[in-house]
């Protein structure tokens, strides 16, 4: 399928249990709803709080709604059985924050694009994994050189190229970056954000872009949704969202980027 809605979520909820005795439950999402279309960048912004992993948890299959429903290709998520568990973790990757906690610090970058491939493609043998392997590193900035290296061992830019290379072993339909760039140097930051722009663009590859701060948001999305401690207070194009906020939230998303400009 290349048109219409890749991921959609309808009226997700997303109760979180209290942990001590006298403390409430959280309601990290409420009734939320949106909508990912094939090729196309939806970007999630909001406050630290205010539900945004959540919802790119719960859209990517990773964590359950406490009710309403997400549905992938149009069919409910709920309702896949093993085999559709394991082509939806193939479907859909996330990129996090922070690249080298999701590496084993002991891998080298090798091993790090090696291993999944051992799972995704039974039947290849090293030579064709390594060759994969090379082929993404080159997709994403990067060279051979980089293979002997532990995750320690690389700038935090590189890091997040290998992370992106890695995502995309298994040719995904999805990607969810969740704060991707948050923790980059702004000159690293642009690299990486213009990076997944080209991936998109080759690949055809949607994107769940989850980030804080709106101006990087509305650079990268087509569409964007404003969440508010757990509320979906905005939904719009990105250019709407931008020039003609509706929401208090969104100007003051926006003010709050505005300040940080030198
Ligand atoms: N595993 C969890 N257990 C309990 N509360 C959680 C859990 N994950 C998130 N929360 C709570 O849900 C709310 C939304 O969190 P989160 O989705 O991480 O927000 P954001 O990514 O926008 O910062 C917060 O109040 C957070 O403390
Ligand atoms: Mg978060």
């Amino acid at each position: 399928m290349s048109e219409g809605r890749v991921l959609e979520a309808r009226e997700v909820s997303r109760r979180f249990a209290a942990r001590g005795p006298r403390r409430r439950g959280v309601l990290a999402l409420d009734r939320v709803s949106c909508s990912l279309e094939c090729g196309r960048t939806l970007g999630v912004v909001g406050t630290s709080g205010s539900g945004k992993s959540t919802l790119g948890e719960v859209m990517g299959g990773l964590l359950a709604p406490t009710s309403g429903e997400v549905l992938f290709d149009g069919r409910p998520l709920s309702g896949l059985g093993r085999d559709g568990r394991r082509g939806l973790r193939r479907s859909v990757q996330f990129v996090f924050q922070d690249p080298v906690a999701s590496m084993n610090p002991s891998f080298t970058v090798a091993r790090v694009l090696d291993d999944p491939q051992r799972v995704l493609d039974r039947g290849a043998g090293a030579a064709r994994r390594r060759a994969r392997s090379s082929e993404l590193l080159e997709m994403v900035g990067l060279t051979d050189d980089v293979l002997g290296r532990r995750p320690a061992e690389l700038s935090g830019g590189q890091a997040q190229r290998v992370a992106i290379a890695r995502a995309l072993l298994s040719h995904p339909r999805v990607v969810v970056c969740d704060e991707c760039t948050s923790a980059l140097d702004v000159s690293v930051q642009a690299q990486i954000l213009n990076l997944l722009r080209d991936l998109q663009a080759r690949e055809g590859v949607s994107l769940l872009f989850i980030s804080h701060d709106i101006g990087v948001v509305s650079y990268m999305a087509d569409e964007v949704v404003v969440l508010d401690a757990g509320r979906l207070v905005e939904s719009a194009p990105t250019r709407e969202v931008v020039e003609a906020p509706r929401a208090a939230q969104t100007r003051a998303l926006i003010d709050a980027a505005r300040g940080l400009e030198p």
